[in-house]
């Protein structure tokens, strides 16, 4: 009988990557510096980039490559997460050239076609492309259509596209439509990058490679389900995209809805990419769409938060002073299929909370008969499993305990596992796993086209029962847990958010 798990076998195994080159367009952009190339020098320090590559960078702006690398390695000294080391980034630098262009112009192309052409000579990348769209959606359509028209046939082309995905169900199916012209599905890599983290990986490690919590994962032994994104943050200085997306489209259509997905799905048959991603479309296309009572909208005035005193959003530069975008959300929802009917998921996402924190709470239902006297039932909660996405990353099972001392009497504690302390090394950034992937092709912790035109149907019908009223924003001062509604929504139900 073989031992090994195929979950885990898919988990474990990696390959290396083909030599390629990376086509970075939106090369001068905020993405670039914070994410990506901190993320390919973290991989380059790790010796996991493929031994033949390179990097060709594309943007409006006029620069020379020389003055791109100079600001690229400035990026990665400010936002890595690994010590600049002299000769790792002279190597990943050796492979980088910069292209000013634009891709509206007729021959905008051009310039890049011959910098990959020179590259694939000098280096021996025979022609693999990974191109990284990390544009706006403006630009999406010039990019793709050209890329595909003009794809060469050596060697394998990827497609890395950054969200915003659309901006309803109608433009990502627009979007869909566009990329499906010219490319498969499985060349197509739609970041979510919740998808990246370490610790959202590990819900299905901790689901599907663990016996004890499958057969409890479900109605009959779960209560209801709290998922909590919350950020401190404002929307420092995006007030062009977040007027138009608020907090249902930047966080609930993609991240929120994905955190569900991992939480309810079914066991893949396997780790492989389409797998996982048939169970998690199921989960997506049994939300039930919530009734205008079960979903809260709300917006931050001014307030205090970590200790300094910060401005509402209708005072951040570029928001209208009667702005009817929302900064918070919360909802009830339903996944209607015979493992989760009747358990409420209780999900909120928003700006300006109190602290970052993002966390899944699997609440179980109470002990049906403690058996100790009066006092014993002050302190007896029912258990939960607190999935700490970050920060803290790790997981904590809340359960009851005897207080020392003599008669009975119970208080909750926790047993702890952080991932800092039982695996000593930090975190990898959700983006080198992601970049990773798509050189290997793997597009299992990336969104596939069904699943991203389930959650638009999911938010399109919520956004339209919106337009009936106007809330009177704001309603939740910066610094606290959001708008009073949103502790209604579980009252009603003889239930509150989880503690901080
Ligand atoms: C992005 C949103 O997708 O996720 C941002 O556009 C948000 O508004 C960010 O701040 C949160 O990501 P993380 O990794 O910091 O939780």
């Amino acid at each position: 009988m073989s031992e090994q798990n195929p979950l885990l076998e898919g988990l474990r195994l990696r390959r290396s990557p083909d030599s390629c080159a990376l086509v970075v367009f939106g090369a001068s952009g905020d993405l670039t510096r914070r994410k990506i190339f901190p993320a390919l020098y973290s991989l380059a320090v790790r010796r996991l980039l493929p031994e033949r590559f390179g990097v060709v960078g594309v943007a409006r702006t006029e620069q020379t490559t020389k003055q791109w690398i100079a600001a690229m390695k400035k990026a990665v000294a400010e936002h890595g997460r690994d010590e600049l080391e002299a000769d790792v980034w002279e190597e990943l630098a050796a492979g980088m050239r910069y292209v000013a262009t634009d891709f509206a112009d007729d021959r905008g192309e051009d310039a890049v076609v011959e910098a990959l052409d020179a590259l694939d000579e000098r280096r021996g990348i025979e022609g693999n492309r990974l191109y990284y769209l990390a544009v706006p959606p403006a630009a999406f359509e010039t990019i793709v259509t050209e890329l595909g028209e003009r794809r060469g046939s050596a060697g394998w082309t990827r497609l890395i596209v950054e969200k915003p995905f659309g901006n309803d169900r109608d433009s990502a199916q627009r979007l869909n439509e566009i990329l499906g012209r010219h490319f498969a599905e499985e060349e197509v890599f739609r970041i979510d990058h919740y998808l990246g983290k370490e610790t959202v990986q590990n819900m299905l490690a901790l689901r599907f490679a663990n016996g004890i919590f499958e057969p409890i994962w479900n109605r009959q032994f779960i209560d209801h389900v709290q998922i909590t994104v919350a950020e401190s943050i404002g929307i420092e200085g995006r007030a062009a995209f977040y007027e138009q997306a608020g907090a249902i489209r930047d966080v609930f259509q993609n991240h929120l809805l994905q955190l569900i997905a991992l939480t309810a799905m079914e066991p893949p048959i396997d780790f492989t990419a389409d797998a996982v991603r048939n169970e998690k479309v199921k989960v997506l296309r049994s939300l039930h769409t919530p009734g205008p009572k079960s979903v809260v909208r709300g917006q931050y005035g001014r307030g205090f938060v970590e200790g300094e005193e910060v401005p509402g959003y209708r005072e951040e530069p570029d928001v209208g002073s009667d702005s009817g975008t929302e900064t918070y959300v919360a909802a009830k929802l339903y996944v209607d299929n015979w493992r989760w009917a009747d358990t409420p998921f209780y999900v909120r996402a928003g700006k300006r909370m109190p602290r970052r924190e993002t966390t899944i709470a699997i609440q179980f239902q109470r002990a049906p008969h403690p058996p100790f006297a009066e006092i014993a039932g002050e302190g007896l909660r029912p258990n939960v499993l607190l999935i700490h996405v970050q920060p803290d990353e790790g997981v904590a099972l809340a359960i009851g305990a005897k207080v020392p001392g003599a008669g009975m009497s119970i208080r909750t504690v926790h047993m702890d596992f952080l991932f800092g302390g039982a695996f000593r090394t930090s975190l990898p950034e959700a983006y080198e796993r992601l970049i990773l992937d798509a050189m290997l092709g793997d597009a299992t912790l990336f969104t596939r086209a069904d699943e991203v035109d389930e959650q638009w149907a999911l938010v399109d019908a919520i956004v339209a029962g919106w337009k009936r009223d106007r809330p009177a924003f704001p309603n939740y001062p910066a610094g606290s847990w959001g708008p009073a509604p949103a502790d209604d929504l579980l009252h009603r139900d003889g239930r509150s958010w989880r503690r901080h």
